[in-house]
């Protein structure tokens, strides 16, 4: 999400509106059917025998299994679909990998098939969490609901690693492009008072314009500047309407390659474009989570996952 040059507006205002619940519910320790035998009444422990009581304890703790069964989750099938996909964002065991996106670990299954529900219907807006409710069935909402329901909530200040395969970008930085590639679009982002300037190889540009899809070896490149302040701190505009630039803060991209979106969840899989920030000395940025990137670029893929594809095909 930090890394997200389009995230920081869209999705901090989201986060802001749904606070962190999983770690209001955290800390609800797994039951521990142990302590169980600690708090019958004293007068049951005496009347029934020490194996007596063992095998109620037993009959109890099979009973607290089998009750999620008896709601027809497949808790199992939850934690693969979570292992593989939720984990690069929530964590494999529900606490998740940034203060941006909430725990899930204990938190109610209730809960957190109503949210998916308005989540894939749209009732609850989030473009990366859209995105993804829009691919589950409700029977993998009851699964993956059930699965973090039976996790135990996070402790204070924990968090998971980024899943590996879907954090890695394979987007290198595109030296020399400022003359190899056609400099295509400008926006204005008022929120964050930036401009960003977008490139193009000029091998994406000729597919954008014969409608075609984009090929390998593409790249889309966008420069983010801060932009000019006047004296009460508003963005200087120029006669073409765009922010004047100040500053540069970062790069961002998106590119593609065969076989580069091989290790990458189907449901996140932007066919084989891989997406990358750069920092102004041209390295990748820390902390980027490539997953929040796919996510949201993922419902475009009738436009080549690109939100400026119609700007690429009037590039000049
Ligand atoms: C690319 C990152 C990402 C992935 C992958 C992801 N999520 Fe999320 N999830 C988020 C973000 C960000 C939010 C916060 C949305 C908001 O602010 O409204 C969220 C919110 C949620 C919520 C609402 C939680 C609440 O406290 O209200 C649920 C439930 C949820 N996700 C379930 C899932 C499940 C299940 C999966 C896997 C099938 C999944 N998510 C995969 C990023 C992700
Ligand atoms: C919340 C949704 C969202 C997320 C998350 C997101 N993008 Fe985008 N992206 C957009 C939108 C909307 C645009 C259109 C113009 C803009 O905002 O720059 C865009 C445009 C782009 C472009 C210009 C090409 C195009 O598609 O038009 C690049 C490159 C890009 N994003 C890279 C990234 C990278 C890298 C990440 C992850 C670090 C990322 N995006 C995460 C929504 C998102």
């Amino acid at each position: 999400m930090r890394g997200g040059p389009n995230s920081e507006t869209k999705v901090a205002t989201a986060a802001s509106v749904a606070p962190d619940r999983g770690g209001q519910d955290g800390n609800i320790p797994a039951p521990d059917n142990v302590n169980l035998a600690q708090q019958l009444p004293p007068s049951a422990r005496v009347t029934f025998k020490k194996e007596k009581l063992v095998n109620r304890m037993l009959g109890l703790a099979l009973v607290l299994a089998l009750a999620p069964v008896a709601q027809a989750a497949d808790v199992e099938a939850g934690k693969a679909k979570v292992a593989s996909l939720c984990a690069a964002c929530h964590g494999a065991n529900g606490v998740s990998v940034s203060d941006a996106i909430p725990n899930l670990a204990a938190q109610r299954t209730g809960y957190i098939e109503a949210q998916l529900k308005a989540l894939k219907e749209g009732a609850r807006k989030n473009p990366i969490m859209n995105a993804i409710a829009a691919q589950l069935s409700a029977e993998d909402m009851a699964n993956v609901a059930a699965y973090f329901a039976s996790q135990p909530g996070a402790a204070t200040g924990a968090k998971s690693a980024f899943l590996p395969n879907v954090a890695k970008s394979r987007v290198s930085f595109p030296d020399g492009y400022k003359d190899t590639f056609t400099k295509y679009h400008t926006i204005n982002f008022p929120a964050t008072k930036q401009v960003r300037y977008y490139y193009a190889t000029k091998a994406a540009v000729a597919a954008a314009k014969a409608g075609q899809p984009l090929p390998d070896g593409s790249v889309l490149f966008a420069e983010v500047h801060a932009a000019k302040l006047d004296a009460s701190g508003k963005p200087v505009t120029g006669v073409d309407g765009f922010y004047a630039a100040d500053k540069l803060l970062f790069y961002t991209a998106m590119a593609r390659e065969a076989g580069w979106g091989m290790d990458i969840p189907a449901m996140l899989r932007n066919a084989d474009w891989n997406y990358a920030v750069f920092t102004t000395d041209k390295q990748h940025r820390p902390g980027v989570n490539q997953a929040e990137c796919l996510a949201c670029h993922k419902p475009l893929d009738n436009v080549s996952y690109t939100f400026t594809l119609k700007q690429l095909a009037e590039a000049k």
